[in-house]
C-alpha cells in the first residue's frame, strides 16, 4: 500500500492490519510511551486547502508522536492566493523533501491527481464530496472498540449523504468489513448514484432505528448547498434529527456517531450529543491513533 485515497482500494486484511495496528499504538502518547522514533528522519506535509479542526490536528499529533518533521500548509496565506495551481504546489512541496503528503481539498479526484504527481505518499483527509477514508476507518475503530466487532452489524448512516465523503467511505469499509449498512436521508439529500452503492436506502428513521446496532448522524453541509437548498432546522431535525424520543428506539446497547463537526439542535440535540451513548468524543481519541496508524504501515519502510 503506497497512498491511502480511498477505502474502497482495501481489502478486508488490509483494513483489519490497519484497525489492529491502531489498536497496538493506543498507548503511545501516554505517561510511559511519549513516542516512537519509527518515523525519525521522515517529513510529513499537513496540505490544507479547505477548514479543518480535528483531521489536521490529529494528523499533525500522529505524526509527531512517530517522530516525523511535519509541515502544516494551508492555502491561506500561501501563494495559491497568488494563483499557484494544486500540482505546482505539490512538486514545490516535494522539492523541500516530503515524505508524505496529507490533503483535503474542496475537488473530488484531488488526491488521486496528486498522487501521480508527487513520489512521497499522499493520503486522502478529504476531497470535495468523494472521500474522507481515515474518517471511515476511525469510525470503524471505534465501533470494533466499543461493541467488539463489526461482522453482521447493522448501521444507519443518516442526513446529508448528497454532500458527504464520510459517507461513501463509511458504506465501502464497512461492507467490506462485513457490516449491514442502510443510508437514511430525504430524496432530495441522495445522490442519484446511490442505487449503485452496496446498501439499502431508507426516507424513514423511526423504521430503521429499532433494528440498528450504529447510527452515524452526519451535518447538513450548508457550504456546499445553495442557500434556498437550505432545509429548515425545525423539519429537518423533525424528520431525521436524532433526540431522545428516537434514541429511547434503538436497541439497549446501541450507539449514536458523528464524524463531527456537529450543529445541535439540527442533526442532534445536546441531550444525545452528551450521552455516554454518543461516541463523538471517543471518535476524535481514536482518530490520532487511526492515524498513527496509517503513516506507520505507509511512511515506516526503509
Ligand atoms: N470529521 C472531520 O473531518 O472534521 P474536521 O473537518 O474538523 O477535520
Amino acid at each position: 500500500m503506497r497512498h491511502l485515497l480511498s477505502t474502497g482500494d482495501l481489502t478486508r486484511d488490509e483494513a483489519v492490519l490497519i484497525l489492529d495496528t491502531a489498536a497496538e499504538l493506543a498507548q503511545v502518547g501516554d505517561r510511559s510511551v511519549k513516542k516512537l522514533p519509527t518515523l525519525r528522519g521522515r517529513t510529513v506535509v499537513n496540505l490544507f486547502y479547505e477548514d479543518s479542526t480535528r483531521t489536521r490536528t490529529s494528523f499533525e499529533i500522529a505524526a509527531k508522536r512517530l517522530s516525523a518533521d511535519v509541515v502544516n500548509f494551508s492555502a491561506k496565506g500561501s501563494s495559491v492566493s497568488k494563483g499557484e495551481s494544486l500540482k505546482d504546489t505539490a512538486l514545490t512541496l516535494q522539492a523541500m523533501g516530503a515524505d508524505g503528503v496529507v490533503i483535503r481539498h474542496g475537488a473530488s479526484g484531488a488526491a488521486h491527481r496528486l498522487a501521480g504527481w508527487v513520489d512521497g505518499s499522499v493520503l486522502n483527509a478529504g476531497d470535495g464530496t468523494h472521500e474522507h477514508p481515515t474518517q471511515a476507518l476511525l469510525d470503524a475503530y471505534t465501533v470494533r472498540t466499543r461493541l467488539g466487532r463489526l461482522e453482521g452489524l447493522r448501521v444507519a448512516i443518516v442526513g446529508d449523504i448528497l454532500h458527504s465523503r464520510v459517507a461513501r467511505s463509511n458504506v465501502l469499509l464497512l461492507t467490506t468489513l462485513g457490516a449491514h449498512v442502510t443510508l437514511v436521508a430525504p430524496p432530495t439529500l441522495l445522490p442519484v448514484s446511490v442505487h449503485t452503492w452496496p446498501c439499502e436506502v431508507s426516507y424513514d428513521l423511526d423504521a430503521v432505528l429499532p433494528k440498528t446496532d450504529v447510527v452515524m448522524m452526519l451535518r447538513v453541509q450548508a457550504e456546499r448547498m445553495h442557500a434556498s437548498f437550505f432545509p429548515s432546522v425545525r423539519e429537518y431535525s423533525r424528520g431525521y434529527g436524532m433526540d431522545g424520543a428516537r434514541l429511547d428506539r434503538m436497541p439497549r446497547d446501541a450507539i449514536v456517531m458523528h464524524p463531527g463537526p456537529m450543529v445541535r439542535g439540527m442533526e442532534i440535540s445536546a441531550e444525545v450529543a452528551d450521552s455516554p451513548r454518543c461516541t463523538v468524543v471517543e471518535q476524535v481519541a481514536n482518530g490520532v491513533s487511526l492515524r498513527m496508524a496509517v503513516l506507520y504501515l505507509l511512511l515506516g519502510g526503509s
